[in-house]
């Protein structure tokens, strides 16, 4: 294993480890992550470890219901479905032993309701802000966009992984106050894949996701009905992210300490939640399961196992990764381990046919956060996996027009605290440098200056990822040369799928491969750690017409 292999492994268990950073068995790491997250003080929180495990049925959130039909604005002639979803505050128990926990949620839940649709029909989303006009969780109003003029609450909300037109992708600056609402046109004209969507409001998106705007929003195809997959109760969404909570039940939001300036560069709670829950479980049958998880966490990476016994370092047995972000990879792939960072998703098929009778679990490498319980009796399951699913065509290296060399860097002030984070040196209000042209293809490169791991995320487009690999980072601060120091790092499956947010890790430059391929106008590109997201680590892109 070389040193950057190493040393990225050992940033996923700090990051996955903070997940437990109250639990006394794992002090270590806590101290650990303590260092890396040097502006969070220890504040009185409830010891989520010491509650029961596996006493509460994992949720599954509803289902999004249209609420009546209203011209196609493309084809004025054809009527689409139309919901409205509003953004409410709601109270609800995260854990039995717990009091209930105020949170903002579509529809009133956390996740959000989950949208079903399908390929070529388009769909009218009237999202509305239905929320208090004071936010519960700290603002700072040093950080550009939510200076002291703007209102408190404000919302917009972007649909990630979706091909849709610039005026409804949810540009963080068309945010919208409680009494108003945006409406949203998503044509769905992309392959069967799990989006998800999430509010996008400049300078407070950490906030308002930690307060609890997510939710799931499936494409599904013919290609994906002719596989034949577990379908119906045997498709389950795994939402999962992490939160802390007061002593009375209350979300946990750290601040940084210095007056006026509560941002934090980094959000871990103590607690994995799957669906909004502490510690569920699942009653499964013996048979295929398929789960379509998503990493909506502020800041967490998770790396995934499904094990036998209820340790952190109990072997896992194998499960079978079958999509990424923007749908099918090419083939089924067995693994033991997934990495999912915050903004990705993965497309699993679990088998529990020779697990009849048993307790299974679903954990990281510092935290078992999940129950299955398979019931002894046999069923039958008609579902498939075949050995080929959708071909994922390489784009060409040849194809590319351009290469643009991108930096991630964090600044530091003189107490070591980040202070900025910036993508290739830039702030968020300085002009557009990324203009690709409609239906070119681009490589970006992304050279990772700082010791995080950055999960890269672009609107409206799908990529690849070409390769990771490691760099000399001092020659490139002094010379701004990359001098590569090794053979690229050996790509996963999950790597090898398509994707539309990747994880950067440092000391690494990470090469993707784009066809800006949809619409023309003004996009987003940035940090899917909503912290950095929220202080700078955000640019504008704009996709120029042919
Ligand atoms: Cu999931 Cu711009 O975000
Ligand atoms: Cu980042």
């Amino acid at each position: 294993m070389n040193l950057t292999r190493r040393l990225f492994l050992q940033q996923v268990s700090l990051l996955t480890a903070a997940a437990a950073a109250q639990s006394a068995h794992l002090a270590g790491h806590a101290t650990e992550h303590q260092m890396t997250t040097p502006a969070q003080p220890a504040g009185p929180l409830l010891d989520t470890n010491a509650l029961a495990r596996y006493v509460d049925p994992l949720p599954i959130p509803a289902r999004a219901k249209p609420s009546g039909q209203r011209p196609d604005p493309k084809h004025p002639t054809t009527h689409i479905p139309y919901y409205r979803v509003a953004m409410r505050q709601f109270q609800t128990k995260v854990h039995r032993d717990m009091g209930p926990t105020t949170f903002w949620g579509y529809d009133g839940s956390c996740p959000g309701p989950t949208f079903e649709t399908r390929h070529g029909e388009p769909i009218l989303v009237e999202w509305a802000n239905e929320l208090p006009r004071h936010h519960f969780l700290p603002i700072d109003h040093t950080l550009h966009g939510s200076e002291p003029d703007k209102p408190e609450v404000r919302t917009v909300v972007h649909l990630h992984g979706g091909r849709t037109g610039p005026e409804s992708d949810g540009y963080p600056e068309d945010w919208f106050v409680p009494g108003q609402s945006a409406t949203c046109y998503y044509p769905n004209q992309q392959e069967a894949a799990s989006l998800f969507y999430h509010d996008h409001a400049m300078g407070i998106t950490r906030l308002n996701a930690v307060a609890g705007l997510a939710g799931l929003y499936l494409i599904r195809d013919e290609f994906e009905d002719s596989l034949n997959l577990p379908q119906g109760a045997y498709e389950v969404p795994l939402v999962l992210f992490d939160r802390s909570f007061r002593p009375d039940g209350q979300i946990y939001y750290p601040v940084s300490g210095k007056p006026g300036a509560p941002w934090v560069s980094e959000y871990y709670g103590s607690a994995i939640l799957v669906n909004g829950k502490i510690f569920p479980y699942l009653e499964v049958e013996p048979r295929k399961y398929r789960f379509r998880l998503l990493n909506s966490s502020n800041g967490s990476f998770y790396r995934l196992s499904f094990s036998a016994d209820a340790s952190v370092t109990s072997p896992g047995f194998d499960f079978i990764q079958i999509g990424s972000e923007q749908g099918f990879l090419e083939a089924p792939a067995p693994t033991e381990t997934l990495i999912l960072g915050p903004g990705e998703r993965a497309d699993l098929i679990v088998d529990f046919s020779s697990k009849a009778g048993k307790e299974l679990f679903l954990r990281t490498e510092a935290v078992v956060f999940m129950q299955f319980r398979v019931c002894t009796e046999k069923t039958k399951d008609d579902s498939s996996l075949p050995p080929r699913l959708r071909p994922v065509p390489r784009i060409s290296e040849n194809t590319a027009v351009t290469t643009r060399e991108l930096t991630i860097a964090d600044y530091q002030n003189r107490l070591g605290r980040s202070s900025v984070m910036l993508l290739n040196g830039a702030h968020w209000g300085m002009p557009v440098t990324e203009k690709p042209v409609l239906n070119s293809t681009e490589i970006w490169s992304f050279i990772n200056l700082t010791d995080d791991s950055h999960p890269i995320h672009l609107h409206m487009v799908r990529f690849q990822i070409l390769d990771r690999r490691p760099f000399d980072l001092s020659v490139y601060q002094l010379t701004r040369k990359v001098i590569f120091t090794g053979p690229p790092i050996a790509s996963t499956a999950n790597d090898l799928g398509w994707k539309d947010t990747v994880r950067v890790d440092p000391m690494t430059v990470t090469r993707i491969i784009v066809k800006f391929e949809g619409f023309t106008g003004r996009y987003v590109w940035h940090c899917h750690m909503l912290e950095h997201e929220d202080n700078e680590m955000m640019r504008p892109y704009v996709v120029l017409p042919a």
